[in-house]
């Protein structure tokens, strides 16, 4: 089987990649109190360098007090922001692109919780839960 597609260039609207290679999202927990450090800019960078055409990044939390399962996976609001640009201008100088994969474990932190111990669990629902749930909005 021929992989020569993988290494033609990719157009999708304002998307240009040089490639087909998409590097899938992996957790690190590399980011003490959640903000990336040089190491992880430097990490996704050796990942351009070698190649990939797009990351996606491992998943980073947004801004909501349930949203975290382990206290080393890195934030994607407030003081991380300029740390994460230190990482997307590595990543373009070696001619590659990324994406942060943006996440709110909800339900799935389990008995592991870094938030408020009071936070309660958030997720998507497809409509409004009745009156008389004992969760709350
Ligand atoms: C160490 C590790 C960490 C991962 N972290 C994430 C993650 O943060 N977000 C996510 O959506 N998937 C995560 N995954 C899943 C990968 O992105 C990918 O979907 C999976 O490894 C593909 O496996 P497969 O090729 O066997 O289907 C992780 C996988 C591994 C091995």
């Amino acid at each position: 089987m021929s992989v020569d597609a993988l290494f033609r260039p990719f157009q999708v609207k304002s998307l240009k990649m040089p490639n087909r290679i998409v590097m899938a999202p992996m957790t690190r927990s590399f980011s003490p109190g959640g903000v990336p450090t040089s190491d992880v800019a430097g990490y996704y960078r050796r990942r351009a360098e070698g190649g990939v055409g797009l990351i996606i990044t491992e998943g980073t939390v947004v801004e909501r007090p349930a949203a975290r399962n382990d206290p080393k996976v890195p934030v994607f609001h407030g003081e991380a922001l300029p740390e994460w640009k230190k990482v997307v201008d590595e990543v373009h100088a070696a001619g590659g692109l990324i994406a942060p994969q943006l996440w709110h474990v909800g339900s799935a932190r389990g008995r592991v919780r870094t938030g408020p111990r009071s936070a309660r669990s958030t997720a998507p629902r497809a409509s409004p839960p009745p009156a008389n749930a004992s969760w709350s909005r």
